[in-house]
């Protein structure tokens, strides 16, 4: 590790930030940092700052943060050692044996070799005589060669273990075919369905899916189930392959179903990409914003579909997302829907798109019963508090117009209630940065500025090593200890290279914190009261947590002598709190 970490220093320190981020995105000076419109969200007016003498960027809006690998990682949607050569081949620099062995030694390397062979061992099996059938199968459905070459569709035979015995030939373990679900004991996991490899964010194949073909009445799929490799919550179906084509477009169709993606691709619609159900993870909506603010959602046109579209929707929107809606109907996937009305049909459905806000207006005339008095004003609140989302002054008035059409209802009242709710919606905002400022908040700040503290402040690092304060937060803590270590290790330390440090540890949720906490602001200079400030705050909402504990042991100790010695504990907990030391 640490020999990795001293030539990614050395790389860096050749490189500067400024020149990277400048050849990808435009940026002006101003004062001490630079300035560009934010590539990580729809951005309107340049957010992105990036500095100079620390060699790191920030979005003040969206968070994204990092040094000059993470945003190549970002930008480029590629992993940080793929960003790490890249930066380095542009400048000739030799990255040395150390790092290209430790790619190549990624502990999972054994697996992703063998769902290569068994990825390669499905696709041969369509080809085989055993295929006949389904082959006739996927004809059946208008999946042609090329498209079945594309999304690598393959077959599992009757036979109950000739996957199995074919990868022990080739020396892996029964141990592991089980671990990541390629066997299930001694027999092959599928057995006689057609395959669709499931690829992981880089396109390595880390799951199958298959479907039944001949009338069996099993479950239609079958999925690989959660494994060191496939994490369902994260898996989006074609995101490999589609990431590039939604960076050109500018957007991202979300689908359910991996059948309508691969439809689409047929017709040339190649930024698709599927949750494989209609559930919607924050995992796989933060990958889905991250390639794209501009979400579409192609749900399937039945109630689940309707019912996910909303729910979906919402997700999307409470992220900053420009959310439109490609509405089916009839029952109807996209898949059907392509196959009946053709090409052109679901391209008219694309530039038709609705935005969310429309589609939910428009969907909740069918949630109620406009004949009841009581269901009409329950459903011109609804509506109205739609129309405050929407920016377009000209596009309410028409809603405004219709609605009061619809329900008779005077459109003056309309307009003031919706000015009422507006004004309402603006004071509940300031209400959310009382909250913010509420002094149970304080000690997560103090917690977060101790990382920028310590990166910035190596003093700090001395101050909170002996503080011996315990961190509450499991995330925040081990960062703290990585920075420790990190210092202890290399006598300095910096926000760039430790932002190199826990890139290579792999753990996305460290670096999400570290993003979290170094996107914001914090003071220019920093002194030792500032960071025992931190330490105090902590310390006391430890304090507070344990007496809280306490006090609900008092109260359910029966014993009086036990009693009273909790209390005594009691007392000088609250006698040190406070205080600092
Ligand atoms: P659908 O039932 O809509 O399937 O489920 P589909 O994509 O239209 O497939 P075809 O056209 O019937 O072959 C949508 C998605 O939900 C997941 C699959 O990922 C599917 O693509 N699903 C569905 C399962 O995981 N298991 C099931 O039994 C059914
Ligand atoms: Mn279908």
């Amino acid at each position: 590790m640490n020999m990795d970490q001293r030539i990614l220093e050395e790389l860096r320190n050749k490189l500067n930030i400024v020149d990277v981020i400048s050849s990808y995105i435009s940026l002006s000076k101003k004062g001490r940092n630079y300035f560009g419109l934010c590539p990580f969200h729809d951005d309107h007016s340049p957010s992105l700052s990036v500095s100079p003498e620390k060699q790191i960027y920030k979005c003040f809006v969206c968070g994204e943060s990092g040094n000059v690998f993470d945003f190549v990682k970002n930008y480029e949607h590629i992993s940080f050692m793929e960003a790490v050569s890249l930066l380095a081949q542009g400048i000739g620099f030799e990255l040395g044996y150390e790092i290209r062995k430790k790619k190549e030694d990624n502990q999972y390397n054994k697996y992703y070799e063998i769902m290569d062979i068994a990825n390669k061992y499905f696709q041969n099996n369509l080809l085989s005589k055993e295929g006949l059938q389904a082959r006739k199968y996927l004809e059946n459905r208008q999946l042609d060669k090329e498209t079945i070459n594309t999304f690598e569709i393959g077959l599992s035979l009757k036979k109950m273990d000739g996957l199995t015995n074919l990868l022990i030939s080739k020396g892996h373990s029964l141990e592991e075919l089980n671990l990541i679900d390629i066997s299930n004991k001694n027999k092959d996991t599928y057995i006689n369905r057609i395959i669709f490899p499931l690829h992981n964010r880089d396109g390595k194949v880390v799951g199958f899916s298959g479907r039944i073909y001949d009338n069996t009445n099993l479950n239609k799929y079958q999925n690989t189930k959660e494994t060191p490799l496939f994490k369902k919550r994260e898996n989006l179906f074609n995101y490999h392959r589609a990431k590039e084509e939604i960076r050109k477009s500018k957007s991202i169709i979300v689908m359910e179903g991996f059948m309508a993606v691969i439809r689409a691709h047929t017709i040339g619609v190649l930024n698709c990409v599927a949750t494989m159900g209609t559930a919607l993870s924050n995992e796989q909506a933060s990958f889905i914003k991250k390639l794209s603010n501009n979400v579409y959602l192609c749900y399937d046109g039945d109630n689940a579909g309707f019912k996910a579209t909303l729910s979906s929707g919402e997700v999307f929107m409470k992220m900053g997302c420009n959310v439109l809606v490609i509405p089916l109907s009839n029952g109807l996937d996209p898949d059907d829907y392509i196959l009946k009305y053709g090409e052109n049909s679901f391209k008219e459905l694309i530039t038709n798109a609705l935005p969310f806000s429309e589609y939910k207006i428009r969907s909740l005339k069918k949630e109620y019963n406009l004949n009841n008095i009581e269901d009409k004003t329950n459903y011109v609140n609804s509506v109205l508090l739609e129309v405050a989302k929407i920016e377009d002054e000209i596009k309410k008035e028409i809603i405004l117009k219709n609605l009061a059409k619809d329900t008779n209802v005077w459109y003056n009242t309309l307009e003031k209630k919706l000015f009422e709710l507006q004004n309402k919606k603006s004071d509940s905002k300031n209400e959310e940065i009382v909250v913010k400022k509420n002094p149970k908040d304080g000690y997560l700040k103090a917690m977060e500025s101790l990382v920028y503290y310590a990166l910035n402040y190596p003093h700090a690092i001395t101050l909170i090593d002996n503080s011996n304060v315990y961190i509450p937060n499991e995330m925040i803590r081990l960062l703290v200890n990585e920075i420790i270590a990190y210092y202890n290790r290399f006598g300095k330390i910096s926000e760039a290279d430790f932002y190199t440090h826990i890139n290579q540890k792999d753990e996305p949720k460290l670096i999400e914190m570290l993003k979290k906490i170094l996107s914001q602001d914090y003071p220019n200079n920093i002194d030792d009261g500032q960071v025992n400030e931190c330490l105090v705050a902590i310390k006391n909402y430890n304090i507070a947590l344990e007496i809280k504990r306490l006090e609900k042991e008092i109260k359910e100790e029966n014993n009086l002598e036990q009693q009273i010695k909790l209390m005594d504990e009691m007392l000088l907990l609250k006698s040190k709190e406070g205080k600092s030391w």
